[in-house]
């Protein structure tokens, strides 16, 4: 199974073009090389057949990064086989009009997320003129994609809505994480990039994988009041356990042997976003990593 990470950060990247917090004016100083894109990843388990969990505002940048997501030579036509929503945030939906030339995308997402796209956000009725999208909803059974091969199952998350969907009472799950699994070799991972709570179903669906990526919005439960003035809610309150913590999410890594954890969507604030921070020294020794933009794994 292979990896890319296409984006580690929650939306607004880093830096954040109207921010000059700490976290974003370190980055600015930096430059581009310490820069985020928005959270986004890609999974594949056979060389031409790639699939997208999420399709970030920055998807035309980190393709064109990715060397495997390339179309072959002489060629219009991509390896991108579909799109997984793992719920219907813009930071993660927004791509998709970006992505509306021509491939032929099969594109899951759960039943509350396909009716937002259908209403307040009308992505499903704005692409459907240019003929590419096929839309199938995502349930408790597992998908089978690439021929059979790469195995998905969504793990139901919370009911975090998105700020454009607050209104509507479709019922949930708006937000899943889910397992890939490739049956021909018996590797497994875990993408879960929006954590409000850490559900039975999380842990079960652990079993057996060696890979984890999961949301590392915010190092503290505080961060965002801190960082901007005492403007801000709560980590909580916004749909991410922090990662510090005796709740948080970190406590849950440690001990898990075999299981690489990496932490994405990491939100302009989060100190471990910083290389030099005490907080990134205190993961050293740990199984969790803080990857960059552009992370492969293969195993
Ligand atoms: C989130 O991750 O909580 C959302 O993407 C926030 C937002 O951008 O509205
Ligand atoms: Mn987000
Ligand atoms: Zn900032």
């Amino acid at each position: 199974m292979k990896l890319r990470i296409l984006g580690t950060a929650a939306g607004g990247g880093l830096p954040q073009w109207n921010c000059a917090c700490p976290g974003c004016s370190r980055a600015r100083a930096a430059g581009p090389r310490a820069w985020r894109t928005q959270e986004c990843l890609a999974v594949s388990v056979s060389p031409d057949a790639w699939y997208l969990v999420n399709a970030s505002p920055d998807i035309r940048a980190q393709i064109l990064a990715a060397p495997g997501l390339a179309p072959p030579d002489g060629t219009r036509h991509t390896p991108l086989r579909g799109v997984l929503l793992t719920d219907g945030e813009l930071d993660h939906t927004a791509g998709l009009l970006a992505l509306r030339e021509g491939a032929a995308l099969d594109l899951y997402a759960p039943p509350a997320v396909l009716a937002a796209l259908d209403g307040p956000f009308p992505l499903r009725t704005l692409l459907a003129p240019y003929g590419s999208a096929r839309w199938h909803a995502v349930g408790s059974g597992p998908l089978l994609l690439d021929g059979g091969r790469l195995r998905v199952t969504a793990v139901p998350i919370s009911d975090k809505r998105p700020r454009y969907a607050s209104g509507s009472g479709a019922p949930g799950p708006w937000v899943v994480a889910y397992r890939f699994d490739d049956t021909a070799t018996g590797t497994a991972a875990v993408y879960a990039p929006s954590l409000a709570r850490w559900p039975d179903a999380l842990d079960d669906a652990l079993a057996g994988v060696g890979c984890l990526i999961l949301d590392g919005t915010f190092w503290s439960e505080d961060e965002m009041a801190r960082a901007t003035g005492g403007r801000g809610s709560g980590a909580r309150a916004m749909g991410h356990l922090p990662v510090d913590g005796p709740d948080g999410t970190l406590v849950r890594l440690l001990g898990r042997d075999g299981i690489r954890c990496f932490y994405t969507h990491l939100n302009n604030t989060n100190p471990l976003a910083d290389r030099a921070s005490p907080e990134r020294g205190a993961l050293a020794g740990t199984p969790v990593e803080v990857p960059s933009d552009g992370t492969e794994i293969e195993w």
